[in-house]
């Protein structure tokens, strides 16, 4: 269960994707959050696959894949060619098709993973946690999906700190609201995977903000 910052792209400039994402990676990143919405599971609209594809053509960088569609199955095979690295689709969207979902993501190459939203309670991840398939990773949303710049939801940690003591090696990711304020909270909770939009992309030196996020997430590992 190592510490994997991942900032989320959703804050760079769209003009500038390649150069934004080798900036990231010099700082320190270790995955890039890209997040896919659909202006239908969620209010706004993104990126697609084709966007995923010309991004891998400038990097080898772990794409780190936050589904915010109605119909994940449909963005498998798409973005399983763009080149994504993992899929994290939503537990809300796939509540009769995640195993095959779970199935296609893996056969295409790419890890899999599961997210819920706030209002979702997190007992609806465990049966994909504990398939025989399993999800690998389970993405906490610490604040209504949509827009960067939200404010987090520290009665979320209850979700994280279940989680961790269930799975004691799962990756855990928290998304929404992370930064040098919050960080301390998520990474005691047991969160180890750290998406980070507007507090990276906002600093000065994305590079100490990033260092600060590990470091949060390798103290509090250090203490459990
Ligand atoms: C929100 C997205 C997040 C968002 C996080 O729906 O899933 O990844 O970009 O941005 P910040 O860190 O600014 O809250
Ligand atoms: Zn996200």
């Amino acid at each position: 269960m190592e510490a994997k910052i991942a900032p989320s792209m959703l804050s760079s400039d769209f003009a500038n994707l390649a150069s934004e994402a080798e900036r990231m990676l010099r700082c320190g990143a270790d995955w890039l959050h890209m997040d896919i919405m659909d202006g239908h599971f969620v209010p706004n609209l993104t990126i697609g696959a084709p966007v995923i594809e010309s991004l891998r053509k400038h990097t080898r960088a772990y794409l780190d894949c936050h589904l915010m569609v109605t119909n994940p199955l449909d963005y498998v095979e798409p973005l399983g060619k763009a080149g994504a690295s993992c899929f994290t689709f939503h537990v809300e969207a796939s509540k009769d098709n995640w195993q095959e979902l779970i199935k296609r993501i893996k056969s295409r190459g790419m890890r899999a993973g599961v997210a819920l939203k706030p209002g979702t309670p997190v007992e609806d991840v465990y049966p994909l946690i504990e398939d025989e398939n399993p999800v690998e990773m389970v993405l906490v949303m610490t604040v209504e999906p949509g827009f960067g710049g939200q404010k987090f939801m520290p009665e979320m940690m209850d979700k994280v700190r279940a989680l961790r003591k269930k799975y004691p090696s799962l990756d855990i990711e928290v998304d929404g609201g992370l930064g040098p304020s919050t960080i301390d909270v998520a990474a005691s909770a047991g969160a180890n995977c750290i998406v980070a939009g507007s507090s990276v992309f906002g600093a000065a030196e994305p590079s100490q903000v990033i260092s600060l996020l590990r470091k949060s997430v390798e103290e509090a590992r250090g203490n459990n």
